[in-house]
């Protein structure tokens, strides 16, 4: 099938730098037929370690948010990041690095098609929404783009830092509840 072409591609890709360095591509996870999909900055140790999205301290903490409205990797979305493999020391992802992997996430997206998009923190967000986005002020907020909509909410590594923003965070898993009840038809069956 052609998702699982898409990945094997990506599992063996030399296309930057990052290739020399990272112990496993992180390809994504969750359901290729997913009208969710959540998108993070690039994967950390954990993540490199085992080749899973959001698998350390933040993935947790992700999947108590996603639980808490009946979203899960198992079940109903796919998770992914803008770049496949792990910068080294968890730096910002180089503007190439971004180039030359943000194919993948294109095709991600053309095969998936979601309905939905969220981005996970401030790097997903000014890729994917605009360049000058600020989560702070501007998470929760939504965005249709060519028939998909598009929102943003706090990275959950900086709930980690500054657990006072929780609230605020747990505020746009309830929006994407309720944008998943008027736009997504398979989501919530
Ligand atoms: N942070 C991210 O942005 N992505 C991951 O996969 C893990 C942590
Ligand atoms: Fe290929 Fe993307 Fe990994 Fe670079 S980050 S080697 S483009 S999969």
């Amino acid at each position: 099938m052609e998702f699982e072409a898409l990945k094997e591609s990506c599992l063996t890709c030399q296309k930057c730098g990052l290739c020399e360095t990272r112990k496993n591509v992180v390809f994504g996870e969750g359901i290729p037929t997913a009208e969710v999909m959540f998108i993070g900055e690039g994967p950390g140790q954990n993540e490199d370690e085992q080749g899973r999205p959001f698998v350390g301290r933040s993935g947790q903490l992700l999947d108590q948010y996603l639980q808490a409205i009946h979203l899960s990797r198992e079940k109903n979305i796919f998770i992914t990041n803008i770049v496949k493999c792990r910068p080294p020391e968890n730096r910002d992802p180089l503007p190439a690095e971004w180039d030359a992997c943000i194919p993948y996430l294109r095709e991600q997206f053309r095969i998936i098609r979601p309905k939905i998009i969220v981005c996970l923190g401030r790097i997903a967000a000014q890729r994917l929404i605009r360049p000058d986005f600020s989560v702070m002020k501007e998470h929760g907020q939504w965005e249709l783009k060519n028939g998909t909509w598009f929102t943003a909410t706090l990275h959950p590594a900086a709930l980690l830092r500054n657990p006072r923003s929780k609230p605020l965070a747990f505020e746009d898993y309830i929006s994407i509840r309720t944008k998943i009840e008027e736009v997504c038809t398979r989501t919530y069956l």
